[in-house]
């Protein structure tokens, strides 16, 4: 195996990771801890969410977060948008890349946004096609990829006419969320041989949520598919509210860890990771559930 000479991570852990935390964190706390992330070699970072705050109180402050963070010109500094007054936000916000998002179950779907699939898919044609419009890149993601928790088993056909649209209305890469983290090695990789040939590995990102502690072995499994974007979460921190059982994304500590020392570069300087993990901590109040924490926090 041919490992790749380097990997992008896309870091999610100031929306995924905050999304799904009791507390909610003063905007003046994320915005630091985000200004920190800025400094640590990250190419990408998703900073906030602009959905109804009544569905996701930790980001009622995503205007404020957008408004307040500094901005490195190095980096794209993406936001979650569900539908056109999402992207309003986003864009007064100054936003770089839009990432809209729906389920590749029904049941999740409806769940999550309030709609079934087939209504929602008009919403995010109108969101890419008017993003595009204002000169915005835009991500897709399709959750429940590998299983859904109300649902069960997903077939690829299921994900693969979700993931088709998307494209076809513009979308510049697609996210695949294992949003529960049931994903073994070995389903991704008879799904990725089907989707890497549909798509071609650089459309494709990979979401893994750590739920089972299968999420850097499913890594190792897309990487040797050709797989080189991964979203993951400092600390693994993460988690949907509206999937019962779904924690923290794959952590990027942990992530850069096993990248750097099989001669993967990211371009991270693995301290000053650790530096913003442990201000997370204290803003939080507690561990955070990565391995690398767990070293850090034992010294
Ligand atoms: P809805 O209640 O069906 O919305 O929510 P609606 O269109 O019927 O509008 C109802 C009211 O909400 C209206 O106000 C709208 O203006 C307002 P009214 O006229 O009654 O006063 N509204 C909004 N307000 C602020 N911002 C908005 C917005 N949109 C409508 N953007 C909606 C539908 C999609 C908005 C709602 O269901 C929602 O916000 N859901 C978000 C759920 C969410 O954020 N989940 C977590 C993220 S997804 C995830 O974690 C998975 C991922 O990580 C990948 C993986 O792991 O698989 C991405
Ligand atoms: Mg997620």
């Amino acid at each position: 195996m041919k490992w790749p000479e380097k990997v992008t991570i896309k870091e999610v852990g100031p929306r995924d990771g905050l999304q799904n935390e009791k507390v909610i964190i003063p905007t003046e706390s994320k915005i630091e801890w985000i200004d920190q992330l800025s400094d640590t070699g990250l190419s990408y970072i998703e900073a906030t969410s602009f959905v109804h705050p009544k569905w996701i109180p930790q980001l009622s402050d995503a205007s404020l977060v957008a408004k307040g963070i500094r901005r490195n010109p190095t980096i794209t500094y993406a936001a979650l948008v569900p539908n056109e007054r999402g992207l309003e936000a986003a864009l007064e916000g100054k936003i770089d890349e839009i990432s809209v998002f729906m389920s590749s179950s029904e049941t999740h779907n409806l769940k999550n946004i309030n709609k079934s699939i087939s209504d929602t898919l008009p919403i995010l044609k109108k969101v890419i096609q008017a993003a595009a419009n204002s000169g915005k890149s835009v991500r897709g993601y399709v959750s429940t990829v590998f299983g859904c928790p109300y649902e069960g088993e997903v077939t690829m056909d299921q994900v693969f006419r979700v993931c088709d649209q998307l494209f076809d209305y513009g979308i510049s890469e697609v996210s695949l969320g294992d949003t529960i983290g049931v994903a073994s090695p070995k389903q991704v990789a008879s799904f990725l041989e089907g989707a890497v040939k549909r798509y071609d590995s650089e459309r494709i990102a990979l979401h893994f949520h750590d739920t089972r502690g299968m999420a850097l072995a499913n890594v190792l499994q897309a990487l040797e598919h050709g797989v080189v974007t991964f979203d993951s979460s400092l600390g693994g921190l993460g988690g949907c509210p509206y999937a019962p059982g779904a924690s923290g994304n794959v952590a990027t500590d942990d992530l850069v860890h096993m990248l750097h020392n099989m001669g993967i570069q990211t371009g991270i300087n693995q301290d000053k990771l650790i530096k913003a993990a442990s201000t997370m901590q204290t803003f939080l109040e507690k561990p955070l559930p990565s391995h690398q924490m767990a070293v850090y926090n034992a010294q």
